[in-house]
C-alpha cells in the first residue's frame, strides 16, 4: 500500500526513530542516497508562499537525484480550475510524489485518497508534520534525548502547535502549551495527544500564563500570532496576544540552559524579540537547516 504523511500521528514511535536514524546518516555527508531517487519526479503543489518547505524540498530531491516540479497557486487552482480527485489522479499518471501546502486540510486529504503515489503534508491550515518532526529532531540532537524533557510552547494554537504537540505525545517529551484564552490547541488535535501520551508517558500542559508555562523547560518554542490565512484577523490578534511575546524576561524564567525555537518565519517584535532570536539561546538556523535533513529521510521512507 502507498505511504502519505498527512499527520504526525499517522507515525509510531519506532518509525520517527527510523526517521531519526535516517536523517542523522543523511546530514552526516553519506553519498549512499545520492540517486534513490534517480527517474522520479515530485510535484510541489503550493497555495501558500513558502521559503524553508519550497526550497528545502527542492534542494532534498536535487540531492537525492530526483526531479521537482514546482506548482505555485496560480498553476494547478486545486479545487477551482479542476476537481482535487481529479488532480489526483492526473498527477498520479506523472509523478512520483506530490508534497502539497493547502489552507485546507480536508484539501491535503482528499488528495492522498484520490492519488495512488505518496503524498506528503508540505503545511495545511492543520497541521506541519514536516516541520514536527524537524523540531523533535532540533531537540534530540542538542540534548541528546526527547524523553524527559520539557518544552514550552508560548501563542497560537495553530498548525505548527498541533505537529510539536502530536510528535511530543508519540516520543514522551512533555509539553506545557501557553495560549491566550479562545487560541487554545483543537480538542480533536488534543484528544489524539492524550491518547498517545498514555503510551509515551508524555505529560500535556494547558495554561494561559506563559510564566508558568516556561519554569523548568529546557525549550521554548513559539511561531507567528497570525498565521497564513489569518490576515484579516491581525489587528485582533495582535491585542489578544499581548503578554505572550518571547523576550530576555520570559526566557530567565526557564534553565539557563534551554534552547529557543521557532519554525520561522518570525516577526520580531510581535511573538519574539530581536535580542531572543539573535540570543545565545537560539538555534533557530539550525532547526531550519534540519527541515532539509529530515525531509529526505520522510521522502526515502516513502519513496523507495
Ligand atoms: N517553517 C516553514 O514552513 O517555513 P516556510 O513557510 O517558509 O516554508
Ligand atoms: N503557523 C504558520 C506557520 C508558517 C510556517 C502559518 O501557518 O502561517
Amino acid at each position: 500500500m502507498k505511504k502519505n504523511l498527512i499527520s504526525i500521528s499517522d507515525l509510531t514511535r519506532h518509525e520517527i526513530d527510523a526517521i531519526f536514524l535516517k536523517t542523522d546518516e543523511l546530514k552526516s555527508g553519506s553519498k549512499k542516497f545520492s540517486r534513490a531517487l534517480q527517474g522520479k519526479s515530485l510535484g510541489l503543489i503550493f497555495q501558500k508562499p513558502s521559503n524553508r518547505t519550497r526550497v528545502s524540498f527542492e534542494v532534498g530531491i536535487a540531492q537525492l537525484g530526483g526531479y521537482a516540479i514546482y506548482l505555485g497557486p496560480d498553476e494547478i487552482q486545486l479545487g477551482v480550475r479542476e476537481e482535487i480527485r481529479d488532480v489526483a489522479r492526473t498527477l498520479s499518471r506523472y509523478l512520483d510524489c506530490i508534497v502539497a501546502r493547502t489552507f485546507s486540510h480536508d484539501d491535503v486529504i482528499e488528495l492522498a485518497r484520490h492519488s495512488s503515489i505518496p503524498v506528503i503534508n508540505g503545511l495545511s491550515d492543520l497541521t506541519h508534520p514536516c516541520q514536527g518532526l524537524s523540531d523533535l529532531y532540533t531537540v534530540k540532537e542538542k540534548m541528546g534525548r526527547l524523553k524527559g524533557l520539557k518544552i514550552a510552547y508560548i501563542g497560537d494554537g495553530n498548525n505548527v502547535l498541533h505537529s510539536l504537540l502530536l510528535g511530543c505525545s508519540i516520543m514522551g517529551m512533555d509539553i506545557s502549551i501557553a495560549t491566550p484564552k479562545g487560541y487554545e490547541p483543537r480538542r480533536d488535535i488534543l484528544h489524539q495527544a492524550f491518547e498517545k501520551s498514555k503510551k509515551s508517558g508524555a505529560r500535556i500542559t494547558l495554561l494561559h500564563e506563559p510564566e508558568r508555562a516556561v519554569k523548568d523547560s529546557h525549550v521554548i518554542y513559539t511561531d507567528v500570532w497570525t498565521s497564513m490565512g489569518q490576515e484579516k484577523e491581525r489587528n485582533k490578534r495582535l491585542k489578544a496576544f499581548k503578554g505572550f511575546q518571547i523576550d530576555l524576561r520570559l526566557v530567565s524564567k526557564a534553565r539557563r540552559d534551554c534552547l529557543i525555537m521557532h519554525c520561522l518565519p518570525a516577526h520580531r517584535g510581535e511573538e519574539i524579540t530581536d535580542e531572543v532570536i539573535e540570543g545565545r539561546h537560539s538555534v533557530v538556523w539550525d532547526q531550519a537547516e534540519n527541515r532539509l535533513h529530515v525531509q529526505k529521510a520522510i521522502m526515502l521512507k516513502l519513496m523507495v
